[in-house]
């Protein structure tokens, strides 16, 4: 193994730390290494925060101090214990939000607000107080139908829809906010010090409850100075943290808070560790636990039959969520509302969360709908951005092609054996010593021919570029960013150096928007050498990874622009690196062509910079499983461009697995296969022609569904519809539903229910909604629902089912490429329900620019009932010349014609020749030879 590697020197293995990388090395084992990772106990504020007891708020809302403008209200928190106050801000905002905000009155320097993941300012809302007594003050949320009531003492808040109670705020007494104080001289005991007062006096009786908090607060370790392992981490204004309870009554599932290797479903954690949301380079990561992972999307929903919410909890340090499931210390109001139950107890789920450092800043998302939530959570944070058509198709990758014969030969097998595909890959390898921006000059002396072949097949190539830069005053890179003082800063004010893969490394500083704008211009074709349009962009290790820092991340002591500390941003940064490189990608063009960049690490709003994939996973069964759950949690928080990497990238799968992973790939919104350097090649045709056969056939079946996961794309990026969704999104009051991780919808059309059991011979499939049917895409065999039934497979089944009622655009010959398929012409796969209707769409544009925002698109409607077949535009503004045509119509579920004729507007009736199988009900309508952008109908008699 160690002979393939250039200087024999670098072990093949993502390792954590330079400890770990021998023994890991030798060791087969395949786990993660738990103790590099805090558990909330070893983190301080986390442990801080949890020991809070529920029911002994010290936090009153001073009604009196009440302030109400058009749109925001403003009440004083005082906490009764320590005479700290808070301001409350809570802001009335346009379809069913409310953002509710924390902070100290006066810190004694600013808080971090989460800066750049809000679109801008959210539409206000009128707020109007409808009611009030000695301890409560009643608002209306922007119209009659959301009530907000404010509790003085204890502070609590309580929002209402209608007459139900959908959430409560503090109502377990949870709010905890740690003041920023002045660092006392280390040698000091501190509890000796007496309490410095305000400027002014403070009276006798305060400055000693000053005192006695003080010494309650600073009888804690880690308030200060809090070590892990060998790292010691340094707080120069003391503890930070803020957390909050809120109470979910009617509530017993939620889901979302990605990202966790874990069920949709979120688990209560009264006796595991809280979700913890803090972006890390996990070597190995373990399933079914509340460890952090790459990236954080601090969004939870929760759904019941009634409604579905949501709270979104806008802060990027460190964080970790509660969730407990609790019949006790129910909430209720009394004579303020009734609530409506049928007697019994209410189920309620409380969820906690708790913050290192920022401020309380958390948007109430209430729906009342599954897509109401999707809509006003999209209207805070974005959309999906709509990625370049070939990326929808099949990306090749692996750890590492080696240099340009391989990607030659590699490119070249796909050809050979009949093998669709878009994209291949270049990870670390291909630069010169892991310089980004470079390219080896060995291996890829010739880059721009490479990419110029590729060109001609009408394929891509993508490239890792990773954040950490190789301190070498030979690179020009890391010349420029040092002297323009664009690096991370550590503690003591040079630049922050970390040990990741070219060694000693230096991370620019992604918060600076001048560092973003210089780091987006060094993609311009005349900087980015031998980089060339059919090139794009992989960022990885973006959490950012650092070897030898603790949790393999960045110190939180270091320091960013505007002197906010890595603690205040952390989460933040994988968001920035992606941002900065799909801009560069968008400015190399001039603004024209769509961005196509992978990035490992995210946070709220990286929907809108491109892809998403669920890191460094393994070849194990029960990853290939997992990677199902994983990619709904993120659909659900806005970022619908998901993968997991096909086949697994530790270990070696074996070749059923590998099949199976390939056929569960083809149905997740972002298909790769990606492979550790260690492992033995293993392209589609290394595996037997049998298995060739399989894969080939499930690549088939991508590409012909291309349109379909465009137009759901399309969808994403207008409407901030998932393209990936649970089976609840599309049957909300279908309970069995609710904690489904194996099935899964495309769209509101496809039902799949991918093969993840070694040896299978058949799944337990269930086809949710009353008085719905399904149809077997293969075999177009008809299923009444709601059903659950047990289906045979063999090696090739990949159980997926269209839902009667909808209509999906294919393009069904095989090609070398997505953009070989341009102006192929379509089917139309017509599903009727039991009503004998059908209903799709079909979005095109030239699959590559941004034109389609100047209104050069086509935006279809199909819409079968009573017999025809109506092709109408969807959207009029939309106009684009297309050369494809209809080729043909396959209808499913219908009863035999006498005819078929196709008629245009207003011309004359034709003939159409059809088929009709009796034994499957499909008729097959056979060159209508229509453009796809006519309007049209096709009358069946
Ligand atoms: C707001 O909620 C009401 C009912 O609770 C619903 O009818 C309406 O569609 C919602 N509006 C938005 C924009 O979500
Ligand atoms: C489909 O067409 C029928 C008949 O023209 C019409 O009644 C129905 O509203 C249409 N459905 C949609 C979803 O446009």
């Amino acid at each position: 193994m160690i002979t393939t590697q250039p200087q024999g020197v670098t072990p093949p293995i993502r390792l954590l730390g330079v400890a770990l990388l021998f023994s890991t090395f030798f060791l087969p084992a395949l786990s993660v290494d738990r103790s590099n990772f805090k558990t909330c106990d070893q983190s301080s504020f986390c442990k801080r925060q949890r020991k809070l007891e529920p029911g002994s708020s010290p936090y009153r809302a001073v009604l009196g101090s009440a302030k109400l403008s058009a749109d925001k209200l403003e009440i004083q928190l005082i906490d009764d214990k320590n005479q700290v106050s808070l301001l409350l801000e809570v802001f009335g905002l346009n379809g069913n939000m409310t953002r509710i905000k924390i902070n100290e009155i006066n810190p004694l320097k600013p808080r971090y607000e989460v800066p750049d993941v809000l679109l801008g300012t959210p539409i206000p809302a009128n707020l109007q107080v409808t009611g009030q007594d000695d301890n409560t003050l009643e608002l209306s949320l922007g119209g009659a139908e959301h009530k907000l009531l404010v509790t003085g003492t204890p502070f609590r808040l309580d929002i209402l829809s209608g007459r139900d109670l959908v959430l409560s705020v503090n109502s377990r007494g949870l709010l905890h906010f740690e003041r920023l104080r002045e660092r006392k001289d280390t040698d000091t005991e501190k509890t000796d010090v007496p309490p410095e007062g305000d400027d002014g006096n403070p009276g006798e009786e305060e400055a000693t409850k000053e005192e006695e908090s003080k010494k309650v607060d600073e009888d804690e370790p880690g308030m200060w100075d809090e070590t892990f392992k060998t790292h010691t981490d340094t707080k120069p204004n003391g503890p930070s943290s803020v957390g909050l309870d809120f109470s979910l009554p009617g509530f017993e599932h939620v889901y979302g808070i990605p990202e966790h290797a874990d069920n949709l479903r979120l688990r209560t954690t009264e006796s595991t560790d809280p979700y913890r949301l803090y972006n890390l380079d996990v070597f190995q990561y373990e399933l079914y636990n509340t460890m952090a992972l790459y990236g954080s999307v601090p969004l939870l929903l929760a759904h019941n039959v009634q409604r579905t919410l949501g709270i979104f909890w806008l802060n990027a340090a460190e964080t970790w969520v509660d969730i407990s499931s609790n019949t006790a210390g129910k909430t209720l109001l009394g004579k303020m509302f009734q609530y409506i139950h049928g007697g019994g107890e209410t189920p309620q789920t409380d969820v906690r969360w708790m913050s290192e450092s920022g401020i309380i800043d958390v948007f109430v998302l209430l729906g009342p709908t599954p897509h109401d939530v999707f809509k006003q959570y999209a209207s805070l944070t974005g959309t999906q951005s709509l990625p370049p058509y070939f990326s929808l198709g099949y990306h090749q990758c692996r750890w590492n092609y080696n240099d340009e014969d391989d990607v030659r030969n590699v490119d070249a097998g796909f050809d050979e054996h009949d093998l669709p595909y878009d994209v291949i890959w270049l990870d670390i390898e291909h630069a010169d010593g892991k310089r980004y921006f470079t390219w080896d000059p060995h291996k890829f002396p010739t880059p721009k021919d490479m990419l110029s072949n590729l060109k001609d097949k009408r394929r891509k190539m993508v490239a890792i570029v990773d954040p950490h830069i190789k301190i070498d005053s030979g690179y020009r890179i890391h010349n420029e960013i040092r002297s323009r003082g664009f690096y991370v800063k550590n503690k003591d004010g040079g630049d922050y150096e970390g040990w990741c893969w070219p060694g000693s490394a230096a991370y620019p500083d992604f918060t600076n928007p001048e560092m973003r704008a210089w780091w987006s211009s060094m993609f311009a074709y005349d900087q980015y050498e031998g980089s060339t349009e059919n090139l794009f962009v992989w960022n990885d290790m973006n959490e950012p990874s650092v070897f030898n820092g603790p949790e393999v991340t960045m110190h939180k002591d270091a320091i960013h622009w505007g002197g906010w500390e890595h603690r205040d941003i952390h989460n933040l940064y994988g968001l920035y690196v992606q941002k900065a490189t799909a801009d560069g990608l968008i400015q190399r063009s001039g603004g024209k062509e769509r961005p196509f960049v992978l990035t490992r690490a995210f946070f709220a709003g990286s929907q809108r910079y491109g892809a998403v994939w669920t890191g460094d996973n393994a070849a194990e069964w029960d990853h290939l499983k997992i990677s199902i759950p994983m990619c709904l949690s993120l659909s659900l928080v806005g970022i619908s461009f998901c993968g997991a990497d096909v086949g697994g990238f530790f270990k070696n799968p074996e070749t059923e697995l590998l099949v199976r992973w390939y056929q569960a790939g083809a149905y997740q919104p972002f298909f790769r296969a990606h492979a550790h350097l260690d492992t033995p090649r293993r392209e589609p045709w290394l595996h037997g022609d049998d298995n060739l056969k399989l894969i080939r056939e499930v690549l088939q079946q991508r590409y012909a569904l291309l349109p379909f996961w465009y137009t759901e794309f399309y969808r994403a990026w207008r409407d901030a519809e998932p393209v990936m969704r649970p089976l609840w999104v599309e049957f909300p009051t279908d309970v069995s539903t609710f904690a489904m991780d194996d099935q899964y919808m495309i769209g509101s059309a496809l039902l799949v229910h991918p093969v993840t059991e070694a040896n299978s011979r058949g799944v337990q499939i269930y086809l949710p909604g009353v008085g719905e049917v399904f149809y077997d895409v293969h075999s177009y065999q008809k299923y009444e629902a709601p059903q659950s039934f047990y289906l045979p497979v063999t090696s090739s089944s990949i159980p997926v089912y269209q839902r009667g009622g909808t209509i999906i655009p294919r393009k069904n010959r095989p090609r070398r490429s997505s953009d070989c398929m341009h102006d192929d012409p379509f089917t139309l796969h017509v599903a009727l329900n039991l009503q004998g209707e059908a209903r799709g769409e079909l979005f095109i544009d030239d699959g590559h620019s941004f034109n389609y925002e100047q209104n050069e698109f086509l935006y279809r409607e199909f819409n079968y009932s009573r017999g025809e077949l109506k092709s109408s535009s969807l959207d009029p503004r939309g106009n684009f010349e297309t050369s494809s045509w209809l080729e043909r119509v396959i209808i499913i579920g219908a009863s035999q014609p006498t005819s078929v004729t196709l008629s245009l507007l207003g011309g004359s009736e034709t003939p159409l020749e059809f088929e009709y199988d009796a034994h499957t009900s499909v008729i097959t309508v056979r060159k209508p030879g229509v453009n796809i952008a006519a309007d049209f109908t096709i009358s069946l008699r």
